[in-house]
């Protein structure tokens, strides 16, 4: 088989590029390890940038979130059993986010590959890139009868933290970057009605815990929980106990709980690996660089990578202009530490730290008075979180 540009990975990244390359008319094959159900299956985020939801529109992907999807205007700091908003419309000059699943969103991509007959293989069995640093780089996969090969010109890595992709990378080619927090998520989703239209950050010495939503009948809590925890350790009574310490009385007071029908723990990471490139192999999303999940940027990060690869692409298919390609690395990860900055800096904000001494909590008290007290500060944090100009 041949094609121009090889996708790995069947997450939001690759099928979003798929959709975006196929629509201009640039052949692409996306190869998939798992199902499309289990892929479905995973709950995450589910805030996006104006940025994203623009791209997912340009991919016509973007009906679903249009209806389904709020336009959040601001969203909430909980401290010392209080609470402080931000208004992120006032503070950004009339920016916002939207609050929608990264589940419907992965939904709708494959929906969009499906009308338009792409190329997506499912079940694609021990994927290898190869001579990705030769003009003529292909792509191998088992796909349960025997191997097959594609010939293609791009390779791009969008197969995740744990893909093969930048696996593949010799040793002395890249390096990584890592910090590893010293505890966990836990998150539950249930049909209840969240306890506030808008985000709750909360700070708590009993840990961080956020109230988030998909939408005003589905809610998605977390609370801060050590990485020995296990699910089995918190049944719903105990969890929503929790979560109600950890919230001032007059939220808590309000909160609906109800069954849980997802539950999971996650690990805090921040990970970044550089170049992203090797060769004719360019990695993208969660593939070459993760965050902690309290600034929201995971997908949006993804995102950014994806309009620079696009249009990197465009260039060179339409206009035989490489700059975009060259730069591309350089370009994507500008962006993509600006994110890394700013999710340690909202974790450090929020969360208790298991080896923190009586200064670091001091400091951490007044970076919270600083920002609540500051405009400017507030602004900064508002211009992040609606995310940085591509
Ligand atoms: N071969 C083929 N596919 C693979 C392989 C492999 N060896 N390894 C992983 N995959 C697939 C996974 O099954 C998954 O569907 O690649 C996909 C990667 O998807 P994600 O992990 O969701 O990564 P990405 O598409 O970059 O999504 C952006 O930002 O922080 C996050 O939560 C956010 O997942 C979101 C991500
Ligand atoms: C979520 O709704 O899952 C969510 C929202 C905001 C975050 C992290 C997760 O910062």
């Amino acid at each position: 088989m041949k094609t121009q540009v090889g996708i790995i990975g069947g997450g939001p990244s690759g099928l979003l590029l798929s959709q975006l390359l196929d629509l201009q008319g640039i052949d692409n094959v996306v190869l998939e390890k798992h199902t499309r159900d289990y892929v479905l299956g995973r709950i995450r985020a589910g805030v996006l940038e104006h940025g994203f939801a623009g791209l997912m529109r340009e991919a016509r992907c973007g009906k679903r979130m249009d209806t389904m999807g709020e336009i959040h205007e601001g969203f909430y700091i909980a401290h010392d059993g209080t609470r402080d908003r931000i208004d992120l419309k006032g503070l950004t000059g009339g920016n916002s986010v939207v609050v929608y699943g990264q589940t419907e969103l992965t939904r709708d991509l494959y929906e969009g590959r499906e009308k338009m007959g792409g190329k997506v293989i499912h079940n694609a069995n021990d994927v290898k890139p190869h001579d990705m640093a030769t003009r003529a780089p292909y792509l191998t996969y088992h796909n349960g009868t025997g191997t097959v090969r594609i010939d293609c010109d791009y390779i791009i890595g969008a197969d995740g933290f744990h893909g093969i992709s930048r696996k593949s990378i010799p040793r002395d080619k890249i390096r990584e970057y890592e910090r590893v927090y010293p505890f966990g998520w836990l998150g539950v989703l249930s049909n209840t009605k969240p306890v506030s239209p808008e985000l709750i950050y909360a700070k708590h010495e009993r840990g961080f815990a956020l109230c988030s939503l998909r939408s005003q009948t589905l809610s998605r809590y977390y609370i801060q929980v050590p990485l020995t925890d296990t699910v089995d350790d918190w049944s719903d009574d105990v969890f929503w106990a929790e979560l109600k310490r950890r919230l001032p009385k007059d939220v808590a007071k309000d909160l609906i709980t109800g069954p849980s029908i997802e539950k999971s723990i996650a690990p805090l990471r921040s990970f970044v690996a550089e170049p992203m490139r090797y060769g004719n192999m360019f990695l993208a999303g969660d593939a070459a660089h993760i965050v902690p999940p309290t600034g929201a940027r995971g997908l949006n990060s993804a995102a950014s990578d994806v309009y620079y690869l696009y249009h990197a692409m465009l260039d060179h298919y339409r206009n035989g202009d490489d700059s975009g390609l060259e730069t591309y690395s350089e370009k994507a990860l500008a962006r993509v530490w600006k994110g890394q900055r700013f999710s340690w800096w909202m974790t450090t904000l929020l969360h208790s730290f298991p080896d923190s001494n009586p200064y670091d909590n001091r400091l951490q008290q007044t970076d919270i008075e600083y920002l609540l007290s500051s405009e400017k500060a507030m602004a900064s944090l508002a211009e992040n979180y609606v995310g940085l100009p591509f």
